[in-house]
């Protein structure tokens, strides 16, 4: 195989995008209620869909906004929670995006280093009792992008300790939580935590990020505001994608289709496991995740990234710059793995590509 593999997106497979149960779908409610659906609607979301995620939820559904995808009711809540100079707790790494939009708002980010059971609560803990006063702490605890690591229940149940006592707000995003390949699901922060807790997600990963629907729940406190916020930025979001997507759910088509969407991913997962067993044993760590997107590789001996990038050019490897995931701008020597738009095959020779390239710049 000599074509060029991209191990840079954590997008979804092309083949798992349900297109024709989604055309039934959109057929459906156009037919059904196209004079609603096509009309300005709610800010808060089309109301089937908002009422199925607070039904889920057991929450109010004033407190569900659905909204174009998780990343613009990220940038909501910053919006409402954040003014510049405000401490923000992140992971390291983290997600880069999310850093973007932190350092937009003029946050000032303080991140702690993840260890195998999530970041490191310890120093949270330490940092809290010498006075410093976050805002919020932005976390990923279910198969992290980049690292694919799983926060631990019990640092779950001392950061939601932590977070009263102290007084931030946790903002738990769980896009993967639901592509779990094997194991215990652990409790999610807003299980423990209900009311100092927003958590959102999407079906960008479950069904297909095209559609751009994601949710936040969020505390009663805060949702006048942010609903206010939604309505000043767009109007209303797309409803039409909001039906569709309640449709295919009430149609009992969102349990099968995560059935097929592990069944496909978890192959391909085992596949980088094992490569990088066979090819990077002696040359770095990562952790091995029960499911996501990612795999977390961090190299034994530093390299520099530059030259890391553009040695896996040369070799028709196309990585991601791993220092992007890192606020406090470390990061050389991380590579992150998305494994889940690739096949076996493919997985495995980017690894062995990977290898080559790592075995000569080290
Ligand atoms: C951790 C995390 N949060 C948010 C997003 C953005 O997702 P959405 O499509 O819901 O905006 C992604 C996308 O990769 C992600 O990995």
């Amino acid at each position: 195989m000599s074509s060029i593999i991209q191990l840079t997106r954590g997008v979804p497979a092309i083949e798992s995008f349900p297109s024709a149960r989604l055309a039934e779908c959109a057929q459906a409610v156009l037919a059904q209620a196209g004079g609603v659906i096509l009309q300005y609607g709610k800010s808060g979301g089309y109301p089937p869909l908002r009422a199925l995620i607070a039904s889920d939820a057991d929450v109010d559904e004033g407190r569900v906004i659905v909204a174009p995808g998780t990343l613009q009711l990220q940038d909501f809540c910053f919006h409402a929670l954040l003014e510049a100079g405000d401490v923000v707790y992140v992971e390291e790494p983290t997600y880069d995006r999310t850093l973007t939009l932190l350092r937009r708002r003029g946050a000032r980010l303080v991140s702690f280093p993840l260890e195998d059971d999530g970041p490191d609560v310890d120093d949270v803990e330490a940092r809290l009792r010498g006075g410093e006063k976050p805002v919020l702490f932005y976390i990923i605890p279910d198969f992290q992008n980049p690292s694919g690591t799983v926060a631990s229940t019990e640092k779950r149940r001392r950061l939601a300790a932590l977070a009263e006592r102290y007084g931030f707000w946790i903002v738990e995003d769980v896009p993967y939580r639901k592509l779990r390949y094997r194991g215990e699901e652990p409790p999610a922060l807003f299980d423990l935590a209900p009311n100092g807790v927003i958590q959102m997600s999407s079906y960008s990963k479950q069904i297909g990020p095209g559609l751009r629907v994601g949710y936040v729940i969020l505390p009663e406190s805060l949702a006048p505001k942010l609903l206010k916020y939604a309505e000043d930025t767009y109007i209303s979001a797309n409803h039409l994608d909001q039906a569709i997507v309640s449709e295919f759910i009430q149609r009992g088509w969102l349990a099968p289709q995560l059935a097929a969407l592990k069944a496909l991913y978890a192959p391909r997962l085992e596949a980088v496991l094992a490569a990088l067993e066979a090819d990077m044993s002696e040359l770095g760590k990562w952790r091995k995740p029960d499911g996501g997107f990612f795999v977390g590789l961090t190299l034994d001996k530093p390299v520099s990234t530059d030259a890391l990038l553009a040695r896996a050019k040369e070799a028709g490897l196309i990585l991601t710059d791993g220092r992007g995931f890192f606020a406090s701008g470390s990061g050389d020597g991380f590579v992150r793995l998305p494994f889940c738009a690739l096949t076996p095959e493919e997985i495995r020779e980017g690894i062995s590509r990977l290898a080559g390239v790592v075995r000569v710049l080290s």
